[in-house]
């Protein structure tokens, strides 16, 4: 099974790269992550759009549609998305009526060095997700709060709680994938 990990934050030292990396690491068998960069993606634009997908963008839609599921670690930012994220989001969901984001089995997790474990960010990204008709998983949910107690320096995530919920949590997208795409 592939999936195709998406952290909406460019920064090198992030809590959410680092959460994706974590993931990498405690995927289940037969599962592989792979890391997708949002660094080259430009900002949404309907006339560029017209001219024809820049190449980072035909990448991104192309990443997506090769994944059997989508694995989503978010930022919270001012309550919601970030708009690294979001613009990216756009971006994929085009064409509307045929977008690689359609049918798309996904799951979503956050952290934040907040209380909140991003929460507010993760109901925005699942209501974006009904428009394109992205299939999120309901549950388990993975709200990493505080994250600078549960990553070392390296980005590393030590907290075992963190990692054992991280684990249950690929195993249901497994379940949930299969259950959706029964060829996964
Ligand atoms: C513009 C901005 C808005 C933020 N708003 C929130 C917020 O609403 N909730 C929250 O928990 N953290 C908020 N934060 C803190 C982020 O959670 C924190 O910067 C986090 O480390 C970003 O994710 P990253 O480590 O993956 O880059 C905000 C940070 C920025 C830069």
């Amino acid at each position: 099974m592939k999936v195709l990990g998406i952290a909406g934050s460019l920064r090198a030292g992030s809590f959410n790269r680092s959460l994706l990396r974590a993931a990498q690491e405690l995927a289940p068998a037969g599962m592989t992550i792979t890391a997708f960069d949002l660094a080259a993606i430009p900002l949404y634009n309907g006339d560029v759009e017209a001219q024809g997908d820049p190449e980072p963008v035909t990448a991104l839609k192309s990443a997506i549609r090769q994944a059997d599921a989508l694995l989503i670690a978010t930022p919270e930012y001012n309550f919601g998305v970030p708009g690294v994220l979001k613009n990216a989001i756009d971006w994929a969901s085009r064409p509307p009526r045929d977008s690689v984001l359609k049918g798309k089995p996904a799951a979503i997790m956050g952290a934040t060095p907040g209380m909140g474990g991003t929460a507010r960010a993760q109901m925005q990204l699942r209501q974006a997700f009904v428009f394109t008709q992205t299939l999120a998983m309901l549950s388990p949910e993975v709200l990493v709060a505080r994250a600078h107690e549960k990553f070392d320096a390296s980005g590393g995530l030590t907290d075992e709680k963190t990692r054992q919920l991280v684990g249950h949590f690929l195993q249901a997208l497994a379940e949930w994938t299969l259950r959706l795409k029964p060829k996964a």
